[in-house]
């Protein structure tokens, strides 16, 4: 689901924040991300939803390549995260049952489905009875609970919360991971980034330790456990390549099929991008707008183009 390939992120001040990083994610993962302050976690969670760019190496989630998405298309691309950033930005003004209805609005639902799922979330952080109360008047590990909440409003393929437990006693630090844990058995694919030591210990989890830029270790364990990331961490990174290639080579024998995905749209945009040989959707996605330039799609055009990926990507969650 998740690829980061050999990326390197340095600073404009020269300071190097990530070197060669390079792990993968499945699926219904579980697991963490840890190291000391100052060893590069947060910068890892800025690449991966995009708010910062590689200084080289690239990300891949699923089939889009992060780094390269265009600048458009960001929105759609992070209704697929859910993200808990580590100072929480709940709205203050808002309640709590606002700011996930908030949330809700934002993403064009129907208030009938605002109602339900806000619902159905403030009984997941089990918050039901704070709903009308303002961030400044929940404590710590509620307004952590909220956040989460919030967070999985657009219903993510991804949640990854940056130090949820950061500042809470050992107790609400245990009710947040135990809701985070619940989450994942739901299905949603999971990553924290913490620093607490007792948390990861008791999860029994994956750990992945960056000190200084780099992942010095990657198992499934605890916290100080050493162990090298492991060859078969390597082997998984590369299949999706393999397949890729594969599939690149098969659709080459069959002389540029067609993406089926593709079909539904406009005659003239698809004859133009076929004639480039664009002829997935994955390549849809990662073209610049210079390309399309280059590629003589009139603005109209790429409106429709935008649209039909936007119809695609909220078709396929
Ligand atoms: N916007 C930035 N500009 C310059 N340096 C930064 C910026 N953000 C982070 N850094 C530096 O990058 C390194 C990694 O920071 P960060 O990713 O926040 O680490 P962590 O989350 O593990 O504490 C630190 O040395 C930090 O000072
Ligand atoms: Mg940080």
């Amino acid at each position: 689901m998740l690829l980061f390939d050999k990326v390197t992120k340095k600073y404009d001040q020269g300071i190097t924040a990530l070197e060669d990083i390079d792990f993968s994610i499945d699926k219904g993962e579980f697991s963490f991300l840890v190291g000391p302050s100052g060893a590069g976690k947060t910068t890892l969670m800025r690449l991966l939803i995009r708010e910062e760019i590689p200084t080289s190496g690239s990300i891949f989630f699923e089939d889009i390549e992060v780094p390269k998405l265009p600048r458009k298309l960001l929105p759609q691309y992070r209704q697929k995260l859910g993200i808990v950033f580590q100072d929480m930005k709940l709205l203050e003004s808002k309640t709590l049952s606002e700011n996930i209805e908030f949330a809700l609005e934002i993403l064009g639902k129907e208030a009938k489905e605002i109602k339900d799922t806000s619902e159905y979330l403030l009984e997941l952080v089990k918050l039901q009875d704070r709903r009308n109360l303002f961030p400044n008047q929940l404590s710590g590990g509620e307004q952590q609970r909220g956040a989460i909440a919030r967070a999985l409003a657009n219903n993510p393929e991804l949640l990854i919360a940056d130090e949820p437990t950061g500042n809470l006693d050992p107790d609400n630090a245990f009710d947040v991971l135990t809701i985070l844990k619940n989450i994942n058995k739901a299905g949603t694919t999971v990553m924290v980034i913490s620093h607490d030591r007792d948390i990861v210990n008791q999860m029994k989890t994956r750990v992945i330790r960056i000190e200084k830029g780099k992942i010095i270790s990657d198992n499934k364990g605890d916290y100080d456990t050493i162990k090298k990331p492991k060859v078969t961490s390597i082997k998984s990174k590369q299949e999706p390549k393999e397949e890729k290639k594969e599939e690149k080579e098969e659709k080459k024998e069959k002389e540029l099929e067609t993406d089926e995905r593709l079909k539904g749209l406009k005659k003239d945009i698809l004859e133009k991008l076929l004639k480039a040989k664009i002829n997935t959707l994955e390549l849809v996605f990662n073209l610049t707008e210079n390309d399309l330039k280059n590629l003589k799609i009139s603005k109209k055009e790429q409106e429709e183009l935008e649209e039909f990926v936007k119809e695609y990507l909220n078709k396929s969650k």
